[in-house]
């Protein structure tokens, strides 16, 4: 094949996601199957939790604490959460073990690069408490809650589905205040575009040691 073509030719790969103690996946698993010119089929959420029942997705779950209280809560949903910090997620996964839970899973690895991979309309809910906000301006570019990210959100959405998002930092709230204004399809259940309150939700470690008192900036959109 000549060059030219082989770069411009895309394989399609399917991603096997082997879980461990079918709870966890480390990225080293993740890495290895990871290669240029290269595009992954999309994830068959059935594939993952061996039946239909509605997802939920969590990026950056910290220690777990929210996602397994929300697994705990609702047996009939399936909860998959994503951590780049592998001392953290760590915490999550021996939570998670203690609790015997079988409608989590729970990924070391960056949860954007999955959210790609979701079959359209696919997720029910979305949570990301306390996105880390990049204080310094010069850093701001990498901060998750971008335009096309909170699109590309909102097409992974269920039509009725939400998308939470807390913060603690003015500044970062502001920008997705912003970016929210060109995303037609979410919608605030908020008569603002954010509360400051957390309204019907688990306080995360994050929100009780940093947030509490300093007060937070609480999305709740839902996708029309
Ligand atoms: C400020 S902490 C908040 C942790 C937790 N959500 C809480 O509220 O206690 C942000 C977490 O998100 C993780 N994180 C940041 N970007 C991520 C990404 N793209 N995918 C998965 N995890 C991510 C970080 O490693 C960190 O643990």
């Amino acid at each position: 094949m000549a060059i030219e073509t082989q770069l411009k030719t895309k394989d399609f790969t399917k991603l096997n996601l082997d879980f461990q103690e079918n709870l966890y996946i480390f990225s080293d698993k993740i890495k290895e199957q990871i290669k240029p010119y290269t595009d992954y089929n999309l994830i068959d959420f059935k594939d993952i939790f061996a039946n239909t029942n509605p997802v939920n997705v969590e990026i950056g779950i910290g220690n777990g604490e929210f996602l397994v209280h929300y697994a705990s809560k609702f047996p009939e949903e399936n909860f998959l959460g994503f951590e780049v910090v592998k001392r953290v997620i760590r915490k999550a996964i021996s939570r998670a073990q203690k609790r015997e839970l079988n409608n989590i899973k729970l990924i070391h690895y960056d949860g954007s690069f999955f959210v790609r991979l979701f079959p359209p309309e696919s997720v029910k809910t979305f949570f990301i408490n306390f996105p880390d906000p990049w204080p310094k301006k010069k850093h701001h570019k990498r901060r998750l809650m971008k335009t096309s990210f909170l699109r590309l959100l909102s097409e992974k959405m269920q039509t009725d589905g939400t998308l939470y998002i807390a913060t603690d930092h003015e500044n970062y709230a502001k920008e997705i205040m912003t970016n929210l204004i060109t995303v037609d399809a979410l919608r605030s259940c908020f008569e603002s575009v954010y509360v400051n309150e957390l309204v019907d939700y688990y306080p995360t470690k994050y929100y009780r040691k940093f947030a509490l008192n300093k007060g937070v900036y609480f999305f709740k959109l839902k996708k029309v």
